[in-house]
C-alpha cells in the first residue's frame, strides 16, 4: 500500500510558490549596482532611508514615523525592552499569537488574555479587567488575527481607540494579514483611530516572503527613537541588503500585483477550507475569515485538542496546540486551521482526515 502523505495543518508559513524569485533576483542585482555601498556597510538603526520613505508613502505617514527592522517580531521585543518590566501587565486577546505571547512573557509580564469574540475583543470583558488594572500595552491583531482569524469590527475598533484614550494604555497593532483581504469591506486601522495612542505593526514577510526578515513599525517618532536605540544596541542596524532589495522591489510597482497573486493564489485555498468543513465537518463551529492566512475550529463538547492531535498523527495529519495560543486557561477545544501553504486537495483530504479523527475521539 503506497504510504499516506503527511498533511501538516501547523505552521502559518506562506506557499513556496507565492515567492516571486525571479522579480527578486533582478531587483537585488539593479538595487546592487545603485546602492551598492549603502547596502553593504553599517547604517542608522531605522534602516536602510529609501524603503523608510517607500513605507512612510505607503501607509500615508511621515518617514520618521517609520522604523524597519529585521521582521516585525523582533521589533516587538525591543519595544518590550523599552516599554516592560517584570509584573508589569500586558493585555492581549484570548487566543493571540503564541510566539507574542511568549515574548511577553519572557520580559516578565503578565500576561491577561481579553476573550476574542468573532468580531473582536469582548468588550464587557475588557472592562471589567480595565475596572481592576490597566496594561501597560494592549497587543492586538484586528484583521484576520493569527490564530482564529476573526477580524475586529469598525465599531470595536472605536471603542478600543476610546477606552485606551481613557485608561492610558499603548495598543500595538499587529496587522502583517491586512493586505490579504479576499472579499468584504476593509475596517480602519486602530493606528488611524488612535494615531498617539498606536503602534502599529507589519511586515513584508507575507508580501515578499519571511526569508529577507523586512518588517516595520510604524508611531510616535519619540517612541520610536527609543525602540531604535535598543535595536541598535543589539545589532547595530538591521539588514540595509534585504532593505535594499525590498525597496527595489516595490519601487518597481510590484507590491500591489503581488498582493493580487496571493489573493487569486489563496482565496480559493480559504474556499477549499470552508467547503471541506461544510462537507466532513458539518456541526463544527468554525470562523468563517474573509482573507489571511487562519481560519479556527472549536471542536465539540467533550472532544480535547490533545486527544484529536494524538489521533490524528496516526493518519499522518499534524495538527497544533491550541492551548499555546491562550495565555492563561481556555483553548483545550481550539485548533488553529492554517490553509495558506497548502494545496486545495491536500486541504480536502486534511478536513476529511480531521473529521475522522474528531469522531473517533468523540465516540472513545
Ligand atoms: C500576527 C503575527 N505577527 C508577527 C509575525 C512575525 O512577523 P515577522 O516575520 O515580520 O517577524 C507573524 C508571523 O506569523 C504573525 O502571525
Amino acid at each position: 500500500m503506497p504510504e499516506l502523505k503527511q498533511i501538516n495543518f501547523t505552521r502559518g508559513v506562506p506557499a513556496v510558490e507565492s515567492f516571486p524569485i525571479d522579480d527578486v533576483i533582478d531587483a537585488a542585482k539593479s538595487v546592487l549596482n545603485e546602492h551598492g555601498r549603502t547596502m553593504l556597510q553599517y547604517g542608522p538603526s531605522f534602516g536602510f532611508l529609501p524603503l523608510r520613505e517607500w513605507v512612510a508613502r505607503w501607509k500615508g505617514v511621515k518617514t520618521e514615523q517609520v522604523l524597519m527592522g529585521n521582521g516585525s517580531l523582533q521589533l516587538l521585543d525591543f519595544l518590550c525592552w523599552h516599554m516592560l518590566k517584570p509584573g508589569d501587565v500586558v493585555y492581549t486577546e484570548a487566543p493571540s499569537y503564541d510566539r507574542s505571547i511568549t515574548l511577553f512573557r519572557r520580559h516578565g509580564a503578565d500576561v491577561v488574555g481579553i476573550p476574542l469574540d468573532s468580531d473582536g475583543p469582548n468588550i464587557e470583558a475588557l472592562e471589567q479587567e480595565l475596572a481592576r488594572r490597566s496594561p501597560v500595552l494592549f497587543y492586538l491583531i484586528p484583521d484576520f488575527q493569527n490564530p482564529s482569524g476573526a477580524t475586529c469590527s469598525g465599531e470595536k475598533r472605536r471603542r478600543l481607540a476610546e477606552m485606551s484614550e481613557k485608561h492610558g494604555f499603548l495598543m500595538v497593532e499587529d496587522a502583517p494579514y491586512r493586505p490579504l483581504r479576499y472579499r468584504g469591506k476593509e475596517e480602519p486601522t486602530i493606528l488611524e483611530l488612535a494615531p498617539k495612542k498606536t503602534l502599529h505593526m507589519s511586515s513584508f514577510s507575507k508580501l515578499i516572503g519571511p526569508g529577507p526578515r523586512v518588517g516595520f513599525m510604524i508611531g510616535d517618532p519619540e517612541l520610536l527613537k527609543n525602540v531604535a536605540r535598543i535595536a541598535e544596541d543589539t545589532y547595530i542596524c538591521p539588514s540595509y541588503l534585504a532593505h535594499g532589495i525590498a525597496y527595489e522591489w516595490c519601487r518597481r510597482g510590484l507590491l500591489d500585483p503581488q498582493i493580487e497573486r496571493l489573493k487569486a493564489l489563496y482565496a480559493p485555498r480559504l474556499d477549499a477550507c470552508l467547503a471541506a468543513l461544510e462537507r466532513h465537518m458539518p456541526e463544527a463551529q468554525a470562523t468563517r475569515p474573509d482573507g489571511g492566512f487562519f481560519l479556527s475550529v472549536t471542536l465539540p463538547e467533550g472532544v480535547l485538542t490533545t486527544a484529536v492531535r494524538a489521533a490524528a498523527s496516526r493518519r499522518r495529519l499534524n495538527l497544533a496546540d491550541g492551548t499555546a495560543f491562550f495565555p492563561s486557561e481556555g483553548g483545550e477545544r481550539f485548533l488553529r486551521l492554517p490553509y495558506c501553504a497548502l494545496t486545495p486537495g491536500e486541504i480536502e483530504e486534511g478536513v476529511r482526515r480531521l473529521a475522522a479523527t474528531v469522531e473517533e475521539v468523540a465516540s472513545a
